[in-house]
């Protein structure tokens, strides 16, 4: 008998440190603490988001900056997948927009010129003779304010930048929410949402260096890549889409079905030579506003993680990181040539020059939105 009240006692005991341990895994972790301080004081903080499966985003609120980003492998192990600095000195110093949100334009506006209701701008120029990610300091520079916020889906915090008045040259006090949440099905999902006071435009989108392999020592050459779509918007010497569309068929552009990343990038092939590999806007197949879509995938075979992008964006900019080359450094490593690669989604590069490209123009009273996820699964 006191045996088996004993047992009874002993079984009782193991179920509730059971669903507690249960619990602490329903439960979804939001961590603040502080990750620097800027040289007029303000200070910096990160955030660590965790889901169910111990995913885990860590984001500060200088640059929206996403500094880390961890995913199961195949066999159930959490690996970084995003190159990062290790102090915000790194960040504030960097050029290459590790994890940020860039704009008020992301990618590059020609000779940073446009003309909006019969006024021509003239913003930064910052990339030889042109406007690039939203000029000298940008969004991604920038303090944003982070606030914690409930959403079923998973863990998430929301960034706010309050952009002024003619602030890079751009027209009008624009206010940007960008929502990060880590939900439970593995996915960074990134909602934004966008308004003005005056006519301007506004062409925000994220820019993460992915490497799936689990170790920023390999290149990111054999991962496999599709994107969904037909053509791109080639360019000029100086990055500047020509305002045509180029048929990737026969080409090292066509990614419509998994290719590998290193397998034409050294091809005789104009675009590859203006960009130093690839840094071109694919144009996304079924665009229709406000409509999300499977845009591209990326799979990794040693580590079995796939990376699903999809977004409601009429472009995605793939950039196979041709301007890394050991200077950044972070996480252990100096990040080499191709040690990364970017999905920007957003609308075609130098639209406010193109009419014949979907519009970036913002006015008072309506709201800018973009959505897109990256998800991650493994096969
Ligand atoms: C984007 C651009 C690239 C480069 C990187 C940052 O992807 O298209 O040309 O400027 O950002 O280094």
């Amino acid at each position: 008998m006191k045996k088996l009240s004993l047992f009874c006692v002993l079984f009782a005991g193991m179920t509730i440190l059971y669903s507690c341990a249960q619990n602490k895994k329903d439960t979804a972790v939001n961590e603040k603490t502080v990750f620097g301080k800027l040289p007029d004081g303000r200070e910096v903080y990160q955030y660590t988001l965790t889901n169910k499966s111990g995913a885990t985003v860590k984001v500060i609120n200088f640059g929206a900056i996403v500094t880390s980003l961890t995913v199961l492998d195949r066999k159930g192990k959490l690996e970084d997948v995003v190159t990062g600095y290790d102090s915000l000195q790194g960040y504030m110093d960097g050029s290459s927009y590790f994890g940020a949100i860039v704009g008020r334009y992301g990618n590059r506006i020609g000779k940073g010129q446009f003309t909006l209701e019969g006024k021509n701008y003239q913003v930064t120029v910052n990339d030889g003779v042109n406007h690039l990610h939203g000029g000298k300091i940008g969004f991604s520079k920038e303090l944003w304010t982070a606030n914690t916020v409930q959403d079923s889906a998973g863990p998430s915090l929301q960034l706010t930048y309050i952009s002024k008045d003619g602030e890079e040259g751009y027209p009008g006090k624009v206010t940007l929410s960008v929502t990060y949440t880590l939900t439970d099905k593995n996915e960074l999902r990134i909602a934004y949402k966008g308004t003005t006071d005056k006519t301007t435009i506004l062409n925000p989108t994220h820019h993460s260096y992915f490497n799936l392999s689990g170790s920023f020592n390999n290149t990111i050459l054999d991962h496999l890549l599709t994107i969904e779509a037909d053509s791109i918007t080639p360019v000029d010497k100086g990055l500047i889409t020509t305002g045509k569309y180029l048929d990737v068929t026969k080409t090292p552009m066509d990614f419509r079905t998994p290719t590998s990343i290193g397998a034409r990038i050294n091809d005789k092939f104009e675009q590859l030579a203006f960009g130093k590999g690839y840094d071109h806007n694919w144009v996304l197949k079924n665009y229709s506003k406000g409509k999300l879509r499977k845009a591209a995938e990326v799979y990794e075979q040693k580590s079995g993680r796939l990376m699903t992008v999809y977004t409601d964006q009429p472009g995605l900019q793939f950039y196979s990181g041709n301007f890394l080359d050991g200077t950044a450094k972070g996480k252990g490593v100096s990040y080499q040539l191709r040690t990364g690669l970017c999905l920007e989604a957003q609308c075609y590069p130098d639209s406010p020059n193109k009419p014949e490209f979907p519009s970036v123009t913002l006015k008072p009273g309506e709201v800018y939105q973009q959505t897109t996820i990256y998800q991650f699964t493994t096969k």
